[in-house]
């Protein structure tokens, strides 16, 4: 079967590879085979495969954070989930055809639910939930900030937000975006830049914001702080700038506002499986309902690999790159 192989660190389309491996053979007890339909490339993979995320694989490694398929064998004292069922896979090496796992690591999806959205589920939705979930305490009507607001995670969280009554300001960095994201449950969206404070306060008559979603760091993360209410919380969750955060002690000294780091991967780690199931259900019934929905801009075969991952890597897409193994 084929898959994706890294064989260094570097530039993703020059260290990685589709090549043709063992396949998964039958499921041992307890297990199942998935076989995989749509596997999001993310900006976390490229900065696996560039040597700058938190834990650097032996080489040469198999590769793919997300990724969802159906069912293509069970092995004994597996009931549920069953052949053909809907899965997306709690695996760390999705981009392959086919995977075999323990059978809690797939996770069952709704039948009606589109299959590339399946693909995107496993990090982004949930990024988006437990920030909203875990940092502040929101009631309807209040305010939330973010960056990158047009990222996955961000237009997760626009829809997320506003299915608790909870409003948004959406920093961009091109404001071609304004419509689209309004479209979807944005109440401001505003380009990033010098005195976004100011604007924001305009646009939103001076709310007090209490939390701010930081994916870029850098200077981006001052002018979030800048448009907080004292008190506050930075929630820098990603790397995008390759900055480090900057805050000021005006900031942390006379306005009580602090800076938070959220990870995913450490999250689910402290995470029950029966709450990490029940998160998933509820995430993949917003999916299935269309309530959260990413767009797609292109999707590839697995030998597509060099030009799918130069794709996943260009500044101003217009929606997720995914990888479709049975295509
Ligand atoms: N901490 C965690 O556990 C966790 C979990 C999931 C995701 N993340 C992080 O969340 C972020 C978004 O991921 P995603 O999959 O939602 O992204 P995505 O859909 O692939 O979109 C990428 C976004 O990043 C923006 N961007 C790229 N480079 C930038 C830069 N140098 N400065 C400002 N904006 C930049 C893009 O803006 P344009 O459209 O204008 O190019 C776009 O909005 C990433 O940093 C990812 O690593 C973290």
């Amino acid at each position: 079967m084929k898959a994706i192989q890294m064989t260094g660190y570097g530039t993703p389309s020059e260290v990685c590879q589709c090549v043709e491996v063992d396949d998964v053979g039958e499921p041992g007890p307890g297990e199942v085979v998935i076989a995989i339909e749509a596997a999001a490339i993310n900006p976390a993979d490229l900065l696996i495969i560039e040597g700058k995320y938190a834990s650097k694989p032996p080489l040469p490694a198999a590769l793919g954070i997300e990724g969802a398929g159906r069912i293509a064998a069970v092995g004994e004292g597996v009931d549920n989930p069953a052949v053909g069922d809907r899965v997306m896979s709690l695996a760390r090496a999705n981009w392959t055809e086919r995977v075999r796992v323990k059978a809690g690591l797939a996770v069952p999806m709704p039948a009606e639910a589109d299959m590339l959205q399946l693909g995107m589920m496993k990090a982004n939705p949930a990024t988006a939930h437990l920030m909203l979930r875990d940092y502040v305490e929101l009631e309807a009507g209040d305010w939330v900030i973010q960056n990158a607001a047009n990222s996955g995670v961000g237009r997760y969280l626009i829809a997320l937000a506003r299915r608790r009554g909870l409003k948004t300001v959406n920093l961009v960095r091109r404001e071609s975006l304004a419509r689209e994201l309004q479209n979807i449950g944005a109440d401001v969206v505003v380009l990033d830049g010098d005195e976004v404070a100011e604007r924001i306060a305009a646009a939103t008559d001076g709310a007090a914001i209490k939390l701010a979603i930081d994916a870029i760091a850098g200077s981006a993360t001052l002018r979030l702080a800048d448009c907080l209410a004292d008190g506050g919380v930075v929630v820098n969750y990603g790397l995008l700038s390759g900055e480090p955060c900057m805050i000021r002690s005006e900031h942390t000294v006379f306005h009580d506002i602090s800076l938070k780091g959220f990870w995913l991967a450490k999250t689910m780690g402290e995470i029950t499986p029966r709450d990490l199931m029940a998160m998933y259900d509820d995430l993949s019934a917003l999916i299935a309902d269309g309530t959260l929905s990413v767009p797609v801009e292109a999707t590839y075969g697995l030998d597509e690999i060099a030009a799918a991952l130069d794709h996943a890597g260009r500044e101003g897409r217009g929606g997720k790159v995914v990888l479709t193994p049975a295509s």
